[in-house]
């Protein structure tokens, strides 16, 4: 074997290297003399015979062609041996060293915000959004036409209401195949376009999941009534009469929970309406399927989901009666949900273990780098908000990422500062260590705020949303402060409304505001539209608010914005400072930034706030942004802060003391870290 035998041009090392003797084991004498006498030159102390031949070895290297003997016997010598040493102990600590701030800057980093954390999630009604083909009912290409008004709000998470192919008994909630899309709102062409448009525009879809139920039209159901394998126990049965019904369990939407079947000639039970019978959980069958269509949108790219009517999920199967809160009110007449304590039908044994499967599906899909998959759950736990915390996650079992807040919705029994910081105290109180708050003032379900409150409150109730810790999830028109629309009680279209008129959601529900053109621009249908428009969209819609300052609009937006550049308001601490009737004081401050801020939300009268008791506050404030414009910029002694009715305030100072050190059982934080400023960064702390 001899690389003298490789062609020059074959080899590299030869070309650019030497003729290397000390491989010429056959025939290569005269050459190994020749290198060997190189190295006697350079080393005049060498005891080595070596006569001769350098003269015609005209390159300088060195080691070429040297024996390992020859090697050895120099490399030992401390100069050759000093720094190879010094060298090879250099490279070992510098990549320990390395690896070790690896470690610690791992170790040390906080969590980026996700999504779904760093802006508001905002709720799409799709029959209320936008007609694109003027049937005067909104629909998926209508979203897609719309989409640059999410971002100029900078809006980043979309919840769209549902729209899977449905006979709208309850409007999406009652469906009829989980796969696909009802024609009144598209096809799935419509929703592969609109979620690729979405993504985009750097827009999230949460999809909405509704597992308790189906439609009385799916075909599970219609199997289930003929007894038709395997869909038999697919809903939950029960033997009864027409007369004699399985027990006294109400529907959230009135009446008995069970209706009798004469195919089966057995009752179905249906915590809502007769057209949306109850899924059987207790059946692996049913929980595979519906897995399964978690999957089935998860592959088509949906970023999330909000997870409907979850306290439903699963039923005591021992079917008792449930007691009654007025144990003396006679039985037939108890026709309301809230006539029961729900012992045997809300929040059982097995609940949370089904949500944590879900959980686990998502997170298997968010291994995708940057495709976090969000789940936030619905259940209205009322007074017993330690069920509506069991959803968050914990540190041994993953669930939601927060249960959607509805507290801040009880906002107009007593509305006062005192009840803002009551109601906000409520959940930051009760919620686990480290886990991220959520706000809700409004949904398809519950009366529009600025009704309720009146609207002189709205945009203060939007700054507290957008300036609070954690996601407020907006309602599509509270942007712009639209209001319940008033509906004859011969045209309720809302199921639950037409059991009781009183409860109707249809005035929440009424097309979006877009323009002062007909139909508010919502549709170009000349015989009308679903539900009436609100008469006030003249001068209460998108168009007109654009570009006035002193809009809703302009101020949910410039809010909207400085909640994301600003690390005090999207991940800092907040802490109570004040409360009385007439406002709701609170502070936003950051570990390692001397820039804070005091918000003041006024929900009563004309006020002047002396805040000067309150230590660890400076002695003045400056305006950063005033919902009454007139106000901006002006300075405030902490002595007399004054708020118009329904001002919201957002006050800016600068100091190097934290206000949380000293009032350590007032503020929260979710997950706790400090800047940087030299270095620009963030760590744990
Ligand atoms: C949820 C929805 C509501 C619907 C009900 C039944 O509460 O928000 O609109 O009627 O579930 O699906």
């Amino acid at each position: 074997m001899s690389l003298t035998r490789v062609s020059r041009s074959d080899s590299l090392e030869l070309h650019e290297g030497v003729d290397n003797a000390a491989f010429q084991e056959d025939g290569g004498r005269a050459d190994s003399e020749k290198t060997d006498g190189q190295v006697a030159a350079d080393c005049p102390s060498s005891s080595l015979n070596l006569d001769g031949a350098e003269s015609s070895y005209t390159q300088i290297k060195p080691y070429a062609g040297m024996s390992k003997e020859v090697l050895l016997l120099y490399s030992r010598q401390a100069r050759y041996r000093l720094p190879r040493e010094i060298l090879f102990w250099l490279v070992i600590v510098s990549t320990l060293v390395l690896l070790a701030v690896n470690i610690t800057v791992i170790a040390l980093s906080p969590r980026c915000l996700s999504w779904w954390q760093s802006s508001p999630v905002y709720q799409i009604y799709p029959r209320s959004f936008k007609d694109s083909n003027n049937d005067g009912i909104g629909d998926l290409k209508g979203i897609q036409d719309k989409l640059d008004h999410l971002n100029y709000l900078n809006i980043k998470a979309i919840w769209i209401s549902p729209f899977y192919k449905s006979p709208m008994r309850d409007f999406g909630y009652d469906v009829e195949d989980f796969r696909d899309i009802d024609p009144i709102f598209g096809t799935m062409k419509d929703f592969d376009d609109l979620l690729v448009s979405m993504h985009d525009k750097g827009l999230r879809l949460i999809m909405d999941f509704i597992p308790n139920h189906s439609s009385d039209n799916h075909v599970w159901f219609q199997n289930s009534r003929r007894r038709e394998e395997p869909y038999t126990d697919y809903y939950v049965w029960a033997n009864c009469t027409r007369d004699k019904l399985p027990n006294n369990w109400v529907s959230v939407f009135g009446n008995s929970s069970w209706t009798y079947d004469s195919v089966r000639e057995q009752c179905y039970l249906h915590q809502f309406l007769k057209e949306q019978p109850d899924l059987n959980f207790r059946n692996p069958d049913v929980r595979r399927e519906m897995t399964d269509i978690i999957r089935f949108w998860l592959d088509k790219g949906v970023d999330g989901f909000r997870m409907d009517a979850v306290k439903h999920i699963l039923e005591a199967p021992h079917l008792r009666d449930e007691p009654q809160v007025n144990a003396s009110q006679p039985p037939e007449q108890v026709n309301t949900e809230f006539e029961l304590h729900h012992d045997y039908t809300y929040t059982q044994v097995g609940l949370h273990d089904i949500l944590r499967g879900w959980r686990a599906e998502l997170d298997t899909y968010s291994r995708e780098p940057g495709r976090y998959r969000f789940m936030v759950t619905e259940s209205y736990d009322y007074e017993e908000i330690d069920k509506t915390m069991m959803y968050y996650s914990t540190d041994f079992a993953r669930e939601s990422d927060f249960p959607f807040n509805f507290y801040l919705m009880d906002l107009p029994q007593g509305l006062s500062g005192a009840r803002a910081q009551e109601l906000v105290s409520l959940w930051m109180t009760n919620m686990p260590r480290g886990q991220w708050p959520n706000w809700v003032v409004g949904n398809h379900d519950k009366p529009r705020m600025s009704s309720s409150v009146g609207k002189e409150y709205i945009s203060a109730i939007n700054m507290m949303m957008l300036t609070l810790p954690g996601t407020p999830t907006t309602y599509y028109g509270e942007e712009i402060g639209m209001e319940n629309v008033h509906i004859h009680i011969e045209d309720i279209q809302d199921p639950f409304g037409k059991f009781d008129p009183n409860a109707s959601r249809d005035p929440q529900r009424s097309p979006m505001q877009w323009s002062s053109e007909p139909n508010a621009g919502f549709s170009g249908n000349g015989t009308g539209t679903w539900l009436p428009i609100h008469p006030n969209y003249t001068t209460v819609n998108v168009e007109a608010q654009k570009g006035n300052d002193s809009s809703v609009l302009e101020q949910y937006r410039r809010l909207s914005l400085l909640r994301e550049s600003e690390m005090a308001l999207h991940r800092g601490w907040m802490c109570f400072v004040w409360s009385d009737v007439d406002v709701f004081v609170y502070l936003r401050e950051q570990d390692g930034l001397d820039r804070a801020f005091l918000v003041l939300i006024n929900l009563g009268r004309n006020a002047t706030t002396d805040l000067s008791s309150i230590s660890g506050l400076p002695e003045h404030f400056r305006v950063h942004t005033s919902t009454v414009p007139k106000n901006q910029g002006r300075s405030y002694d902490r002595a007399a802060v004054p708020t118009k009715k329904g001002e919201g305030l957002l006050l800016e100072f600068s100091s190097n003391q934290r206000f949380h050190t000293s009032h350590a059982s007032s503020c929260y934080i979710s997950e706790r870290a400090c800047y940087l400023n030299v270095l620009d960064i963030m760590y744990k702390c």
